[in-house]
């Protein structure tokens, strides 16, 4: 199983801070936001990771993660040159997915929820085609809109239909088969000049491969892409944490896998005063 996250665009939404500094590398509170999606996917258990990003970006995200030794896993990196849309991702990554399965991530996705390890490895485990991942809010003309039935067997997806089938959008999490790429191939851009993921979604759909999987009702998704999700997002994060333990640390849960040893991430933290790090060397018992 191979990951992407896409963490391309411009983030005009969020300028002028985007203007220096790429969207996925601002803070939600102590961390940058790609820690996030990095975490999700570690918590899959997806260790083969493509990060995509803007060829002004690459080197800030290289920076900050490198070839992802430090966590145990292997990260690469690829250029959007033009935002051409989400399912661009698998024409940029055919060579990476190499015929694999494949998890793809948006940038700004933040997830927090009990369940979300177990779901993310049986909806791996169980993908026959794609798996899309919903949740109820109030908002779904905002979205891609999935409306499915009682076995979970997507019925249709559109995106941001005027008139929603149902409560529940689509969110920037995406399970396919090794077709993948051959599939989005087949994609005309939309009227707002992008690669819809909708469309690659039906595609799977006519085929009959298409499966949603509801995110439980504790779930918590941000969209961190204004300032405002921006802030609900840290806020929610520094809040979580005051009560319990750091969520969404790479760091952590690499060591949690097995990916790294205690030595290994005695040597990331020892060195670094920051909060962030401070709470990592405590909670993870390292002297
Ligand atoms: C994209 C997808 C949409 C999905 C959303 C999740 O929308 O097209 O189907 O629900 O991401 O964040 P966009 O952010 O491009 O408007």
């Amino acid at each position: 199983m191979k990951g992407i996250i896409l963490a391309g665009g411009l983030g005009t939404r969020l300028y002028p801070a985007t203007v220096p500094v790429p969207k996925c590398l601002l803070p939600i509170y102590d961390r940058p936001m790609i820690f996030f999606p990095l975490s999700t996917l570690l918590q899959a258990n997806v260790r083969d990771i493509l990060i995509i990003t803007t060829r002004r970006d690459r080197e800030a995200f290289m920076r900050l993660l490198g070839d992802g030794s430090d966590l145990g896993i292997r990260i690469s990196y690829a250029v959007q040159d033009v935002p051409r849309g989400i399912a661009d991702a698998f024409l940029i990554g055919e060579e990476f997915i190499g015929g694999d399965d494949v998890i793809l991530i948006l940038g700004d996705n933040i997830f927090h929820s009990r369940t979300i390890e177990s779901s993310l490895k049986e909806s791996i485990a169980d993908n026959e085609g794609a798996t899309v991942f919903g949740i109820d809010v109030p908002d779904p003309e905002r979205f891609g809109v999935i409306d499915f039935d009682e076995n979970f067997n997507v019925i249709s997806i559109e995106e941001k239909p005027a008139v929603p089938k149902s409560n529940t959008a689509a969110v920037g999490l995406y399970i396919y088969d090794g077709n993948v790429s051959e599939h989005a191939k087949t994609l005309k851009p939309s009227p707002r000049g992008e690669l819809e993921i909708t469309d690659l979604n039906n595609i799977y759909l006519r085929d009959g491969k298409l499966k949603a999987r509801q995110l439980d009702g504790d779930s918590v998704w941000f969209d961190a892409g204004t300032h405002e999700s921006l802030l609900s997002a840290s806020v929610f994060v520094y809040n979580i944490e005051q009560a319990g333990g750091k969520i969404s640390c790479p760091e952590k849960i690499a060591l949690e896998k097995g990916y790294i040893t205690p030595d290994k991430l005695k040597e990331i933290v020892c060195d670094k005063k920051s909060s962030y790090y401070v709470r990592i060397r405590c909670e993870c018992g390292i002297r």
